[in-house]
């Protein structure tokens, strides 16, 4: 069994969508094994983003993932750090297959509704960013 974070980012959350990305994850035998609502400070977001801080978008990003409370969850299921990026779709929505959730409902490059780890080592790195190991239901 793998695991993977997914983030619902602020977009997703004040548009009311928390309960369709649940949805497609557990229709696809994905289990969410922690989930919790935060809202990033800046500092936070900087320190999640870091790997993209010479990107032109790293400021408008950092500020568009504080600007309200996201869902950050940990996904449990085989290979599912692929599959929560097929469900996903491509980060331009534009370019994301049909029936993914950026091409149902993303409206920007950026506000792209969700984010999920790329590869096994982000994974692990990015899920003990948000939770702690009394927060992984493992008891
Ligand atoms: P995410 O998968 O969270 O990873 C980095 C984020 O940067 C991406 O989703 C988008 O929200 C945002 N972003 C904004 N502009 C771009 C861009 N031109 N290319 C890639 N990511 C971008």
């Amino acid at each position: 069994m793998e695991r993977t974070l997914s983030i619902i980012k602020p977009d997703g959350v004040s548009r009311g969508l928390i309960g369709d990305v649940i949805k497609r994850f557990e229709t696809n035998d994905i289990k969410i094994i922690a989930l919790k609502m935060v809202h990033l400070t800046q500092a936070d977001a900087e320190k999640f983003y870091a790997v993209h801080k010479q990107r032109p978008f790293f400021t408008s990003l950092t500020e568009f993932m504080t600007s309200g409370p996201i869902v950050p969850m940990i996904l449990e299921g085989e290979n599912v750090i692929e599959k929560n990026r097929t469900l996903m779709g491509a980060t331009n929505f534009k370019e994301a297959a049909e029936g993914t959730i950026r091409r149902d409902f993303a409206t920007d490059i950026e506000k792209n509704i969700v984010h999920g780890s790329d590869a096994t080592e982000t994974a692990a790195e990015e899920i003990s960013f948000f939770f702690n190991q009394f927060e992984m239901n493992e008891r």
